[in-house]
């Protein structure tokens, strides 16, 4: 095994998956509950290597384990009227994840926000080096965005948005160019390169016009999948990890 696979308690593994209190968990697994590879095992202080198949290898009280403690990579499609954060009062993203995913250690955070009032792709993982690298300015991992405007378009706003000129209102610094596609006068696709605050509000306000629904629908080369329903969420392989980042699916 390479010497950078982490190990760790069994017992210590489980208290930080939020099973329970390190003497809750203890007595799960004396009491036979976790199974290891088609075998009872029943040592608290067994040390386990810790990566991503114990998920396939592990479970406790008949259910396989949790995704392992810094390897949890989710999407989740955010419904409207969810709020991303820790703390906020109403409905928080978090309230969509099992209950018991809120007493682990790492925590599990967003990769960057969507707007209570935004609904789509939501990246969520208690990977702080993954998190970091996907909203890293330098690395400019590009956000597509389906957009529903109050009014018709002008005309111009595609060119506007293209010239790496346009300046959001209180800001120094004029955008990114950003890349639209036109689905209808009213109904638009958009392609950020940043992550300003309430950006894609904030550009169509700076183009005279205002947005009344707004999706996300694309995080590097990620396509939010048509068969996860809002509210819903699932584990990302490998390979949609490398598709964020990589920016190809
Ligand atoms: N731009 C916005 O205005 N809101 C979001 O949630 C994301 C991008």
């Amino acid at each position: 095994m390479s010497p950078s696979v982490p190990t760790m308690r069994l017992d210590r593994l489980l208290a930080n998956l939020g099973y329970g209190s390190r003497k809750e968990v203890q007595s799960l697994i004396e009491g036979g509950r976790v199974i290891l590879d088609g075998e009872v095992e029943d040592d608290p202080s067994q040390r386990l290597y810790i990566k991503a198949d114990l998920t396939s290898r592990m479970s406790v009280s008949g259910e396989p384990l949790d995704p392992p403690p810094g390897l949890m990579v989710l999407m989740l499609h955010k419904p409207l009227g969810v709020t991303c954060s820790h703390k906020e009062t109403g409905q928080l993203v978090y309230s969509l994840l099992p209950e018991r995913w809120r007493r682990r250690d790492p925590v599990i955070s967003t990769v960057g926000r969507l707007d209570k009032e935004t609904s789509g792709l939501l990246l969520m993982t208690d990977d702080g080096g993954l998190l970091h690298r996907i909203i890293s300015p330098k690395r400019h991992v590009p956000k597509r965005y389906h957009v529903w405007l109050d009014r018709p378009m002008n005309g111009d706003e595609a060119e506007r948005l293209a010239a790496g000129t346009l300046m959001l209102e209180g800001e120094e610094k004029p955008l990114l160019p950003v890349e639209m596609e036109t689905i209808s006068t009213t109904e638009v696709r958009v392609v950020l390169h940043e992550g300003r605050y309430h950006q894609v509000r904030r550009m169509f306000a700076a183009l005279g016009n205002h947005v009344t629904t707004l999706h996300r629908d694309r995080i590097g080369g990620l396509d939010l999948p048509a068969d996860l329903p809002a509210g819903a969420f699932r584990s990302l392989s490998d390979a949609e990890i490398a598709a964020v980042l990589g920016g190809s699916a």
